[in-house]
Formats: C-alpha cells, structure tokens, sequence
C-alpha cells in the first residue's frame, strides 16, 4: 500500500512539473528561439493540444494541417491568427518543416 501511493506522489509530481514547463511556454522539443521565432505558434498551436514538432510534415502539408485547424478554431470560437500572426506561424514552420 505504500508503495503504491509513493508511486502516485511520482506520477504527480512529473504531470505537475509538465503544466508548469507548459505554462512557461518552454517547450523543449520544438526547435528555434520559442520567445522569438516560435512565439505566435506557440501562442496559437500549443493551446488545445501540445504543439507538435515542425519537422511532423513537410510545408505542403502544414498548409493544409493549418486549414484544418482554422476550422477547429471557428468550431471552439477561438481567436483566428491574423494575417500577420498567421505568417509568422507559417514562417516558423517552413524554418523547420521536413523538408
Ligand atoms: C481550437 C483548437 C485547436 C487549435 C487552436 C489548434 N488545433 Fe490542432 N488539432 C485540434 C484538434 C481537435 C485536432 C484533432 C484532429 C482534428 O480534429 O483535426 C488537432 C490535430 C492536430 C494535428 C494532428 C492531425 C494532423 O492533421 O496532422 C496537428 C499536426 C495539429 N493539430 C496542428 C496544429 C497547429 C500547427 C496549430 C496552430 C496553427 C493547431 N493545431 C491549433 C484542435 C486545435
């Protein structure tokens, strides 16, 4: 019985640690400078699910993800990148994109 609930008090304590890593918007697999470069996608892209990593699809295939999830957006009435957010995302992703 112990043993078990020191487990759980591990198991939270990592899931707490991750909100907080999440929160501080250090995202540590996602390539680039996140407070630069990386910022408005994570802003927009890491708010329902975590972001995924660039290199997930080539640029081809970001423009249509990016489609898709305009239309998540709407769906949740969600803010929707403006122009200018909306490129920087797809610069973001273009710097790193499989190529
Ligand atoms: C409003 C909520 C919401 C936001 C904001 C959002 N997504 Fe998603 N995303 C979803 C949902 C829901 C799914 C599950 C699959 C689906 O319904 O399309 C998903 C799935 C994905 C997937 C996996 C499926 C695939 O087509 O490869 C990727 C990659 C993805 N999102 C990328 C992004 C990027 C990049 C952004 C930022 C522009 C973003 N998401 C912002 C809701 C969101």
């Amino acid at each position: 019985m112990k043993k078990n609930l020191s487990g759980l008090w591990v198991v939270s304590i990592f899931l707490l640690s991750a909100c907080q890593t999440r929160e501080a918007g250090f995202i540590s697999y996602l390539p680039g400078n996140l407070q630069q470069e990386g910022s408005v996608f994570i802003a927009y892209c890491n708010s329902c699910h975590a972001a995924p990593h660039p290199a997930r699809h080539t640029l081809n295939e970001w423009m249509v993800v990016l489609m898709h999830m305009e239309n998540r957006m709407r769906e949740r009435s969600y803010a929707l990148p403006d122009h200018k957010s909306k490129q920087a995302i797809i610069d973001y992703l273009a710097r790193y994109a499989r190529k």
